[in-house]
């Protein structure tokens, strides 16, 4: 298959490409600037903005499958402030459907988000949910996927949980967290959650279907926190922020030039777990998915089996 996957030079894209290109298929790699990915040399990058159609059409034109792996961090405020979300996850989706049904693609694969719902409570939730209703009305057979965190080398996830703390509480062991960090995720490993992915490009079976993934525990944003600090040799004090001064906290910051705001605070406030976990469509358990922890160092992947056995 000719696979173009906008976004292929990110986090996930990069790990993605690799795994389609290991299964034999030609991958073409799409960003704005695709210098320096480190990608294979089987993977071929090109330059284009999903704002900008004219920019999609050549690199689109003979593929079998596209993949939208292209966003704003919901973690981090964008450049351009929140309307950047619809400009990007709404008109880049609706782009790239575009040249894909002019081009005749046969699979169209959505990175969505979980919770998306076009009437959702933050920006990014919103043009998500948008952007689903994009992609199920098109020509192309869909697949949308919705994870919770993905962690893994090169990922944003544990350097948004030091930089949240270099915010509130630089230099001190104290780390207060907005709520007490009682809001719940479900962090999945990159290296599980691509052979996934993957899977959804190739896989006749995967056609019109909407996943959800997480990995093997929930973890609380204080236990995350606590766990990477550990990590590092830290030991930290999780103390509660109100949500009110936490509201005000990171809208002034925000205001000042901090790529945090309201719609960062509005995500603190829900879970990200999902509500059944679909990676058993793929053949895998919970049971056989990285842990936080493992992939922190903090334990090893028969520690579990050592506590059930000796329990
Ligand atoms: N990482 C997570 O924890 C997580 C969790 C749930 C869902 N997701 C979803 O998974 C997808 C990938 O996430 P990620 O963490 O891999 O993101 P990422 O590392 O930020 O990568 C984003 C990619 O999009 C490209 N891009 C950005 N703006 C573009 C534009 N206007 N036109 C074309 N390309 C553009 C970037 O390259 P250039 O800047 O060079 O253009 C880069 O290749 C996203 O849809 C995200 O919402 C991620």
């Amino acid at each position: 298959m000719r696979v173009v996957v906008a976004g292929g030079t990110g986090f996930i894209g990069t790990h993605l490409c690799t795994e389609l290109d290991q299964r034999g298929h030609d991958v073409v790699a799409l960003a704005r600037d695709p210098s320096g990915a480190g990608l294979p040399d089987g993977v071929v990058t090109k330059r284009g903005d999903v704002t900008d159609r004219d920019t999609l059409t050549g690199p689109v034109a003979d593929a079998d499958a596209v993949v939208n792996l292209v966003a704003l961090s919901p973690l981090f405020k964008p450049d351009g402030g929140d309307e950047m979300h619809g400009r990007i996850h709404r008109g880049g989706t609706e782009n790239l459907v575009a040249v894909a049904e002019e081009a005749g693609v046969d699979r169209f694969v959505q990175m969505s988000a979980l919770g998306a719902d076009p009437n959702g409570t933050t920006h990014y939730i919103r043009s998500k949910g948008r952007a689903e209703e994009i992609v199920r009305d098109a020509d192309p057979d869909h697949v949308i996927v919705r994870p919770s965190v993905v962690f893994g080398d090169g990922g944003e996830f544990v350097h948004f949980t030091k930089r949240l703390k270099e915010i509130f509480a630089p230099g001190v062991p104290v780390y207060p967290l907005p709520g007490g960090g009682r809001n719940r995720f479900q962090p999945i490993w990159v290296g599980d959650l691509v052979p996934m992915l993957a899977d959804c490009v190739d896989g006749a079976e995967h056609a019109g279907e909407t996943y959800e993934f997480g990995g093997p525990d929930v973890l609380s944003l204080r236990e995350i926190s606590e766990l990477v600090f550990e990590a590092d040799g830290e030991s930290i004090t999780v103390v509660p922020l109100p949500m009110p001064l936490a509201k005000v906290g990171l809208t002034v910051l925000g205001s000042v030039g901090f790529p945090m705001g309201r719609d960062q605070y509005r995500s603190l406030q829900f879970d990200n777990v999902v509500s059944g976990n679909d990676v058993t469509a793929f053949g895998v358990t919970e049971a056989d998915l990285r842990t936080f922890e493992e992939y922190l160092g903090l334990a090893t992947a028969d520690d579990g089996a050592e506590t059930a056995a000796t329990a």
